[in-house]
């Protein structure tokens, strides 16, 4: 296993190249209609990859836009640039994640967003922290005191099941909660669940690298961590991310999808 100073040194240090990306001039090119990617997301992965397989020996990288194939049972994700219609909007919530997995179980993780200098790490058993002060999930009990995140798919544009979720679940729940907030990166969203400023969260369709290392830092900060169905999360299940005491109410009121 990694020493954790050294994959935080190295988000750090991809951090920068980050911050460069974001207050200068960058090449943005679409890998759909709405999908951003730009030089700097590539930048940040090929700088990460390399480093990242020498600290967690007999691990494969999984990183977002080089990864083609079978996810392998000893996984390092890399989400470069979680975010990226942030980044080029230069809007504050854009993030680095790294989560390390071993045969479907997070081992460690770390999230760190540059631009607000907010640096979540976690591993197994061990704890999760913001800025290397440990970190709890909210006390809030009831969803309508509840403040949560969601977000939505790049797939929103087809109009079709995922878009459908979008539009009912927001109908479904809102009502019920303090509010709902879409802030555009999903491990920024996890992690905030992890340090309590959200009490929960849910996403249809997000990927591996977008969560491996948000549920880590959730699951150490008390929380819970499952699909719609109360069921242990699988990747590529719709998401359901909270402090724990929300989490039944927030199951029955987004209700049951196919
Ligand atoms: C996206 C962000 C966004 C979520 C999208 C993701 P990207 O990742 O996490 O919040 O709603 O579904 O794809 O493309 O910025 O890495
Ligand atoms: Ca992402
Ligand atoms: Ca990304």
């Amino acid at each position: 296993m990694g020493d954790e100073r050294t994959l935080i040194a190295l988000l750090q240090e991809a951090g920068e190249i980050l911050k460069e990306g974001y207050f200068g001039q960058k090449r943005v090119y679409k890998k759909g209609s709405v999908d951003l990617v730009t030089e700097y997301d590539k930048k940040i992965e090929e700088f990460l990859k390399p480093r990242v397989a020498e600290l967690f020996e007999g691990f494969e990288v999984v990183a977002e836009e080089s990864f083609e194939g079978e996810i392998p049972p000893k996984a390092i994700f890399i989400d470069p640039i979680d975010g990226t219609t942030n980044f080029v909007h230069q809007i504050a919530y854009t993030c680095i994640s790294v989560g390390v997995w071993e045969d479907g179980r997070p081992l460690e993780g770390a999230i760190y967003n540059p631009i607000l200098d907010e640096l979540f790490w976690a591993r197994r058993g061990e704890g999760a922290y913001l800025n290397g002060q440990r970190i709890e999930v909210a006390p809030t009990k009831e969803l309508i005191d509840a403040l949560l995140a969601t977000g939505f798919p790049y797939t929103k544009t087809q109009k079709g099941k995922d878009f459908r979720f979008v539009i009912e679940s927001m109908e479904r729940l809102l009502p019920h909660t303090r509010d709902i907030r879409r802030l555009g990166s999903a491990a920024v969203d996890l992690s905030y669940v992890a340090c309590g400023r959200f009490a929960g969260f849910y996403e249809v369709n997000l990927k591996p690298w977008d969560v491996a290392a948000g549920i880590l830092m959730v699951e150490e900060a008390g929380g819970m961590v499952t699909n719609h169905l109360g069921k242990p999360y699988r990747f590529g299940d719709i998401i359901v991310a909270t402090n724990g005491h929300i989490h039944h109410q927030l199951l029955k009121h987004l209700g049951s999808w196919d």
